[in-house]
């Protein structure tokens, strides 16, 4: 049975799974979500395999105290005021993230900032204590479908993929967390949720400015801000049959004639592994400052949709 009742003795062995990489539903005061390792770059990419997300978008970041976010985020001023007053709480801090990439590329989007929550559910907060790890988890529905508030809600949805949902009733806000980034001098509210504008405002004693989004206000980051943090310093030359004098290879399946430096996606053709590593890999290649990077092919079908989304970013004119 996959939905299991969030026992003590489930939500450890709830934990253990996480820690070994495996995907576990479990209930937030908000949405129920869909957990991961963010230290675990396989454990991320299977999030998007499994929501059949198109593109990667940045991922929010549980952890069950403030002083473990600030592990993570850079805190500032505005943050701690937030913090004493919502967390645990659905709101979400935007921070810059600490030095030393602790959490996966994948999980942020490649982006300098992070973005971290400490939920008010006692099954979510024993969960994370147990696991001792960062946790990714967006809502946990399929992509496009309406966010779940009960565990039978993911099991309608995610149940052949996801073998652990913890059962913790029905969440109490219904609705995801609101967003604010308050990692620059003016706090911005990016995605408004559980806790109003009104009474962030009041702690801060500012207004918060709202992002200029349009039809998709879930993703705060414009395309166009999010292609650079892509782009490595070399020029990325997309769906390659050969590679040239001076290029670094981006290989993907059986690799492409060359002397050169390559790196390999997946040599058995996996694209879940090939999510996983594509941000290092691009980062890898480009450390050897080659005349270009070569990018084999990649399918358009299932997470490669969002590797070549990626890719076509960090290839497009700058
Ligand atoms: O209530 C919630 O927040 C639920 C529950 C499960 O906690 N989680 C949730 O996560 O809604 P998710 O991953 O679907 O939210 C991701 C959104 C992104 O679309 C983006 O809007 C924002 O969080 N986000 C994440 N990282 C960001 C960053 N570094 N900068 C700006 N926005 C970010
Ligand atoms: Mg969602």
């Amino acid at each position: 049975m996959t939905i299991q009742l969030a026992t003590p003795e489930a939500i450890a062995a709830a934990a253990r799974y996480l820690v070994q990489g495996g995907l576990v539903a479990f209930p937030t005061e908000t949405v129920y979500g869909l957990g991961a390792d963010a230290t675990n770059g396989l454990a991320l990419a299977a999030i998007f395999s499994v929501k059949g997300r198109p593109t990667f978008n940045p991922l929010i970041i549980h952890v069950p105290t403030a002083e473990l976010a600030w592990r993570y985020g850079v805190r500032t001023a505005m943050a701690e005021k937030l913090a004493a007053a919502f967390w645990p709480g659905p709101l979400t801090l935007v921070l810059d993230q600490q030095a030393g990439r602790l959490v996966e590329d994948l999980a942020t989007a490649g982006l300098s900032t992070i973005a971290l929550r400490v939920p008010a559910h006692p099954v979510a907060l024993a969960l994370l204590r147990a696991a001792g790890r960062p946790i990714a988890a967006p809502s946990a529905n399929r992509s496009g479908r309406v966010s779940p508030t009960t565990a039978a809600h993911v099991a309608a949805d995610l149940a052949d993929d996801v073998p652990i949902i913890l059962d913790g009733g029905e969440t109490q806000v219904g609705l995801e967390s609101t967003i604010v980034d308050v990692s620059g001098a003016r706090a911005v509210l990016l995605r408004p949720g559980g806790v109003t504008r009104q009474a962030i405002e009041a702690v801060l004693g500012v207004s918060l400015a709202t992002h200029p989004v349009g039809d998709t206000p879930m993703t705060p980051t414009a395309p166009g801000q999010l292609a650079s943090h892509y782009a490595p310093n070399a020029p990325v030359r997309l769906d390659a049959d050969r590679v040239r004098s001076g290029e670094a290879l981006l290989a993907f399946g059986a690799p492409l004639a060359h002397a050169g430096l390559v790196l390999n996606l997946s040599p058995t053709g996996d694209l879940l592994e090939a999510a996983s590593k594509l941000f290092a890999a691009l980062r890898g290649l480009d450390q050897a400052q080659p005349t270009s990077i070569a990018v084999m092919r990649i399918p358009q079908h299932g997470l490669g949709e969002a590797i070549n989304d990626r890719l076509r970013r960090a290839a497009a004119p700058r």
